[in-house]
């Protein structure tokens, strides 16, 4: 009896220094757990005599009772401070000044597109998209050149295992387009085109933005008209020099090349164009005989170089914010 007295005294007190759940487990099994001390006094009831087992047994079921009760109250207050501290190790200072979100800004040639996509919807021109992964039949095949055709080496194409090919440029678009659509036709296309090519003026990804329009007596004149008045809307200068330069496309006859005088007196490659070639005009289903168009395919990052000063097509693709965050703040809708 003594002996539970003890224990009794010794267990309260044990559970009243007891800060933590664990440590409230491990009082659990070392009193009553399979091999707890208070169990053991349980056990020890059989081998006493038959007198004995009655005041032994109560008191031993009062010990346990007790303890039990100690213990979920010492539970009960454990949690509660953990959550006191919780709450006070978790204050805020609603009043400190908050802390600002940094705001992105658009990509320079992201400026570049939305100010052409601005000028050609003024225009009149529809937009439209297309694969990046193009068959080989939308990106030469159907723009006239066949298989063997000395032009393909002009770009030097990136094939996929199943024998497509990353998009060499956006005329791909000019095809799909149109090919199930009755003039008229106004459109551009602008995407992501790729070629095997890099040095500081080439990156094997780059930005084109293509345009097609075409409709009963489209000439030579509309096309020079829309182009004459697209760079000088670009570049915000009334009196841009601007030459037509006679060149070779496989889809366009005739064909030709744009440059503009820079500001140091050097002409500038900007774009290439040409009348749609009538075999091209027939892969798109279109009626040779009534209708006539033009095409155009601009180099996006080129035309954001010059517009905006950038000296290294590098830079453009790096994502170096100290390069990116200059362009915060220029506006790409005012013409
Ligand atoms: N697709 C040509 C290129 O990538 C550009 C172009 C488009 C030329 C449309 C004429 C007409 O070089």
């Amino acid at each position: 009896m003594d002996n539970l007295n003890l224990v009794l005294t010794e267990v309260l007190d044990a559970l009243h220094q007891t800060l933590s759940i664990q440590e409230l487990e491990q009082l659990k099994s070392k009193y009553i757990g399979k091999s707890g001390v208070i169990t053991a006094f349980m056990q020890e009831l059989k081998n006493l005599p038959v007198e004995e087992k009655k005041e032994f047994g109560a008191k031993v079921n009062q010990i346990k009772v007790r303890f039990e009760t100690a213990l979920n109250n010492q539970k009960e207050i454990i949690l509660a401070n953990e959550i006191k501290e919780k709450l006070a190790s978790e204050t805020i200072d609603v009043t400190l000044a908050g802390r600002s979100a940094k705001s992105g800004s658009l990509h320079p040639v992201s400026i570049a597109l939305t100010r052409m996509l601005n000028i050609f919807a003024g225009l009149g021109f529809d937009i439209a998209d297309g694969p990046e992964i193009e068959s080989d039949y939308y990106n030469f095949m159907a723009l006239n050149m066949p298989e063997n055709h000395p032009a393909r080496a002009m770009q030097d194409t990136f094939y996929t295992k199943n024998s497509k090919v990353l998009r060499t440029h956006t005329s791909p678009i000019q095809v799909r387009y149109a090919e199930n659509k009755t003039p008229p036709i106004k459109v551009i296309a602008p995407g992501r085109v790729y070629r095997v090519d890099m040095d500081a003026t080439h990156s094997p990804m780059f930005h084109q933005l293509e345009g097609l329009w075409i409709d009963k007596g489209i000439s030579l004149a509309n096309l020079k008209g829309v182009i004459i008045q697209f760079l000088k809307l670009f570049f915000a200068k009334e009196d841009l020099q601007i030459r037509f330069r006679a060149s070779f496309f496989p889809f366009t006859e005739p064909s030709a090349e744009v440059d503009i005088l820079s500001a140091n007196g050097k002409w500038l490659e900007v774009l290439g164009c040409g009348m749609v070639h009538p075999q091209v005009l027939k892969n798109m289903n279109i009626d040779t005989g009534v209708y006539r168009g033009f095409a155009f395919g601009i180099g996006i990052d080129r035309f954001t170089m010059l517009k905006y000063g950038i000296n290294d097509l590098r830079l453009m693709f790096e994502n170096d914010l100290d390069f990116l965050t200059q362009f915060k703040g220029v506006n790409e809708v005012s013409l």
